[in-house]
């Protein structure tokens, strides 16, 4: 079959026209075929999924509620652009209560469409063709991907272990640090599961002063945070000169598919963020924002998921470590991040966390994510469905005994 006349046209950003061409299959298209392919092959085996990285339950009832009701109004039903005020003021309340940081809800608060627009959408504020964006690898890849789109490079910032999962600044060489204009930070972080410490934060806030660089804090699991009270970056002096911070209410409200999130900070920054995304959309529906809000002002959901995921993490540690795995209770967020086995006692071996992985998927129906962007390790997510505790002792009873029949070397 001939290619169509508009296969030449496709730009580089995306293929060029080789567009569409490529055979490699991505990471989570490969996880979702494997898993396919378990539940074809033995339907008799229970697939059991750490690999979701979504919440497993809806919102809370009573934020449903006011969606139900905001719905109805004939005052929610146009765009709302850069967002309502109560939402804007719900945000500085809970940013005031949650972090002690406060925050002038006209200027230093916009809503976004989800953390992961206002990722997509802050390059195109700063980059130009040349221009370098650091990044923590492994990670979430959105803010690199659009540095790319406009030309720019991303510079890779390991997180290893033997450093905490923290980035090692003072490694950065001087050539690309002169070129760069972001820097992009998570945490709690996904997948490692870290938390930041003030004196990080700290140390990043004179890094950013002294080489002229904006940072971009992606807080979107902070409200799951086991290690100490949850830290924003704002908290720490200066930070608001240097840079914004981006929440969401997906992970810690279980609101994933609501599409709600806000970036707060320099008002200069937020400002610059809101005319990119005035450009982009017309703001998040007025009936999510107010149930957003809602939410925001409910001090009980915080603690409520943080308590569910904590306690689903806790069991998955001290099982995994009779297993042999190597695994330390997680800082923050659903994900426990540990190191993969070499292989099975007299069978197979493993070169990297996605061989393990593909193993385990389709030799014992045990969904995990690899991850060998920094060393070969892998993700367990505590987003899988058990409706109640003792679903969730069930599940990890299996685990255990499929895992302790494979033997797995580490
Ligand atoms: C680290 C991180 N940042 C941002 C996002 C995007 O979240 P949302 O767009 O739902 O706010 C995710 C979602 O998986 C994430 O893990």
């Amino acid at each position: 079959m001939s290619d169509p006349y508009f296969q030449q046209l496709f730009a580089d950003r995306i293929g060029g026209a080789n567009y569409g061409k490529g055979t490699e299959i991505y990471k989570f298209e490969k996880i979702k075929r494997a898993k396919r392919k378990a539940l074809a092959d033995h339907p008799e085996r229970k697939l059991i999924d750490f690999g979701i990285g979504e919440n497993d339950e809806m919102a809370p009832e009573s934020v449903r509620q006011v969606m139900a009701a905001e719905i109805n109004k004939t005052e929610n039903r146009g765009y709302a652009d850069n967002g309502i005020a109560a939402f804007k003021e719900a945000v500085a309340r809970f940013m005031q209560r949650m972090f002690g940081v406060s925050l002038d809800a006209t200027t230093e608060i916009n809503h976004c469409i989800g953390s992961k627009t206002a990722l997509a959408m802050i390059p195109a504020c700063f980059i130009n063709p040349g221009d370098v964006t650091l990044m923590t690898v492994p990670g979430y890849p959105v803010a690199g991907t659009h540095t790319r789109y406009y030309g720019g490079e991303v510079f890779r910032l390991p997180l290893l272990a033997e450093n905490d999962f923290l980035p090692d600044l003072a490694a950065i060489p001087e050539d690309i640090l002169r070129r760069t204009k972001l820097l992009v930070l998570n945490y709690p972080n996904s997948p490692t599961g870290k938390v930041a410490t003030k004196e990080f934060y700290a140390e990043v806030v004179e890094f950013a002063k002294k080489h002229n660089i904006v940072v971009i804090q992606d807080a979107a699991h902070t409200v799951l945070t086991f290690d100490g009270e949850p830290l924003s970056f704002l908290s720490v002096p200066g930070a608001k000169d240097v840079g914004v911070e981006i929440h969401s209410l997906s992970k810690g409200f279980d609101m994933i598919g609501w599409r709600i999130g806000w970036v707060c900070g320099n008002p200069l920054l937020v400002q610059a963020f809101s005319d990119v995304k005035d450009n982009c959309d017309s703001g998040q529906f007025i009936a999510v924002q107010k149930a957003a809000a809602a939410a925001l002002d409910d001090e009980s959901i915080p603690g409520r998921t943080r308590e569910k995921y904590q306690r689903r993490l806790t069991k998955l540690v001290s099982m995994l470590k009779r297993c042999g795995f190597e695994c330390e209770m997680p800082g923050g967020t659903y994900f426990l991040y540990t190191k993969s086995p070499k292989g099975v006692v007299g069978g197979p071996t493993f070169d990297s966390g996605e061989a393990a992985s593909q193993y385990l998927i389709t030799e014992h129906s045990i969904c995990t994510v690899p991850w060998d962007d920094a060393g070969a390790f892998l993700r367990f997510s505590v987003t899988y469905v058990a409706a109640d505790e003792a679903a969730e002792d069930a599940l990890m009873a299996e685990t255990e005994s499929r895992l302790k029949e494979i033997q797995l070397q580490f």
